[in-house]
């Protein structure tokens, strides 16, 4: 299916949600034609307000100003806090007034350009703003194109946490440029890998071994590359969001597989460890308890960690007392007793069972693989 209009190249892939369905549009330079994409999904828009912030490249701004303006579309554009600073209720609070300064009503878009943390804030702030208003992502960082632009998870965090406060607010249509993703800084790029490789071990053998095979042109930003990921990655993720929007049966929480131990450890480390970082790890602890069950075979673990070192990952555990570790990953999952529930892997491209392990089992895999 592709949209008239577009560069030849697009992929165009629907989420089929009911009233809330929606489609992403993946490609090399699709950027161009937001403005258009906005036209024909959201006729009724007439002002729109682009949120982004001065972490992002000047240049990608300007272009998405030109496709907006050229499609008639009168703009505001609305700069917030560098990366996760932008997630916060003071920052969504403020944010709201000036999408009131530029006279956004209902029948508005807000456009959220940029990475995981203005789409969070930006999605939280559509979903709120008079009751709810039109969201369009359009993704600038590898992580957002595959995981957080869709799927209707938006948040800003509390000092108590993150991610306490948020809504499931699905956009209305997302545009994912990869041409953009040659700005990014190298950690980035890695960190949204991280997810991909995720993807990969999860539910299909062909991805993992795209990253296994190009991971030197996937970190060189090669855009076809980078196309090829981003597609396969949305057509596992955007499945299982279909069958489980809300997070409630179970469907979704495979795409949690290293993120137990990860998102601990990035917690840690007061976030100076990147998202996907976090998971590479987490993703080697929970391959390490599979293998220990019997769940999954030394090759296929092997070829995990080959991979995930091949594309650039520090594998080395980092600095982290083991009893904190524990007891952070605890609260985090909110787990009650002396287990904790895994994602565990049954091979690569397989898909994998969520157990509750029991916390001497983690400790001995932790202090096996050299933490603490
Ligand atoms: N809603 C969800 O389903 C979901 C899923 C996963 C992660 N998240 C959230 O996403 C956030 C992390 O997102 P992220 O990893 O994209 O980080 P980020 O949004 O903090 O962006 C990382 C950095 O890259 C810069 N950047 C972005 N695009 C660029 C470009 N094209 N060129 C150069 N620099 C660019 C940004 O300015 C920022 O400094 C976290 O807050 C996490 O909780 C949400
Ligand atoms: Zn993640």
């Amino acid at each position: 299916m592709e949209a008239p209009g577009l560069p030849s190249s697009v992929h165009s892939m629907d989420i089929d949600l009911g009233a809330r369905s929606y489609t992403i549009h993946v490609g090399n330079g699709i950027v161009n034609s937001t403005g258009h994409l906005i036209r024909e999904r959201l006729p009724e828009v007439r002002t729109s307000a682009v949120v982004t912030s001065d972490g992002i490249p000047e240049a990608h701004v300007e272009a998405l100003r030109g496709s907006l303006e050229s499609a008639g579309l009168n703009i505001g554009i609305v700069k917030v806090p560098d990366g996760e600073e932008a997630k916060s209720w003071e920052v969504a609070g403020d944010l709201v007034g000036e999408l009131l300064d530029i006279g956004l009503d209902r029948r508005s878009a807000v456009i959220a350009f940029g990475g995981g943390a203005i789409g969070d804030l930006a999605g939280f702030v559509a979903a709120i703003y008079m009751r709810g208003m039109s969201l369009v992502q359009v993704p600038t960082t590898l992580l957002a194109q595959v995981d957080s632009s869709y799927g209707g998870k938006t948040a800003v965090n509390h000092p108590k946490g993150k991610n306490l406060i948020g809504a499931f607010y699905q956009p209305s249509l997302v545009v994912s440029d990869q041409g953009i993703l040659g700005t990014l800084p190298r950690r980035e790029l890695l960190s949204g890998l991280g997810e991909v490789v995720k993807h990969g071990v999860i539910a299909d053998p062909e991805l993992f071994r795209l990253t296994e095979a190009e991971g030197e042109r996937l970190m060189d930003a090669d855009p076809d590359a980078l196309s090829e990921v981003v597609i396969r990655s949305v057509a596992i993720k955007g499945r299982l969001v279909e069958e489980d929007e809300r997070d409630e049966t179970g469907v979704r929480a495979i795409l949690n597989y290293g993120h137990t131990v990860g998102h601990a450890l990035e917690t840690m480390s007061d976030h100076e460890l990147r998202h996907g970082e976090g998971v590479a790890l987490g993703m080697e602890v929970a391959a390490r308890i599979s293998l220990s069950l019997g769940l999954m075979t030394k090759q296929d673990a092997e070829r995990q960690t080959k991979t995930l070192e091949s594309i650039g990952f520090d594998l080395n555990p980092p600095e982290a007392d083991l009893m904190t570790l524990m007891e952070v990953t605890h609260r985090d999952k909110k787990a009650v007793g002396d287990t904790i529930n895994f994602v565990l892997p049954t091979g690569i491209g397989k898909s994998p069972i969520v157990k509750g392990i029991q916390d001497d089992l983690i400790l001995d895999t932790l202090k096996g693989m050299g933490y603490g």
